[in-house]
């Protein structure tokens, strides 16, 4: 049995989608989905799903009670799915290469501190790419730098706005992030 804790700020499709991933194939997974924010739609959303949530301050964070709430969980993956605070450094030191996250853009390019959600897709356009795409990664102590385990591009036409941009990266995100989960669980944990 594998146990995924998903830590996510925001809307939560992703979360939903990595859940209704691993029940569709019958896997045998256990989540907990942590949020900084009462009112996100992952509260919604992991409701629906009957799945356990838990909402923490930011304070919490820091301090390092979360890291502890998640040595009890005793995950073998911790997933970002739009989990907006960064990482304190005594959670990557407790489950180190255990954290991966999701970034709505191809890193290097487009990532640190600030970029996060539309400022992605605003910048990618501001900048005239003629690709934007996905990118998941290891986490470090450094935001967006740790070891990149999957990237896909998508191409960009000169008529697409931010909105169109992100629409095509929200595919992308959808379709790839809970296979690239199953299969880092299945090459870099036990069963
Ligand atoms: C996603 O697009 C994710 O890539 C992005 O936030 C969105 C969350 O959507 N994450 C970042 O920008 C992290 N830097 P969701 O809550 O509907 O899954």
């Amino acid at each position: 049995m594998w146990k995924i804790a998903i830590l996510a700020s925001g809307e939560g499709s992703n979360a939903e989608q990595i859940v209704r991933y691993f029940r569709e194939k019958t896997l045998d997974a256990t989540f907990l989905i942590i949020s900084n924010k009462t009112d996100a739609g992952v509260v919604r959303r992991a409701t629906n799903l009957h799945i356990p949530i838990e909402i923490f301050l930011y304070q919490q964070f820091v301090s390092g009670e979360v890291t502890e709430r998640l040595r009890t969980f005793n995950p073998d993956l911790i997933v970002l799915a739009g989990f907006l605070l960064k990482i304190p450094d005594n959670m990557v030191a407790l489950f180190p290469n255990k954290i991966l996250n999701i970034h709505p853009a191809l890193l290097p390019k487009f990532g640190g501190r600030g970029m996060y959600g539309m400022h992605v897709h605003q910048a990618v356009k501001e900048q005239g790419e003629t690709e934007t795409g996905i990118t998941i990664h290891l986490v470090n102590e450094h935001y967006d730098e740790g070891k990149i385990v999957f990237q896909k591009a998508v191409a960009i036409v000169p008529s697409d706005t931010a909105e169109d941009i992100s629409a095509k990266v929200r595919v992308l995100e959808l379709q790839y992030y809970p296979a690239v989960i199953h299969n880092f669980l299945k090459t870099n944990s036990r069963n």
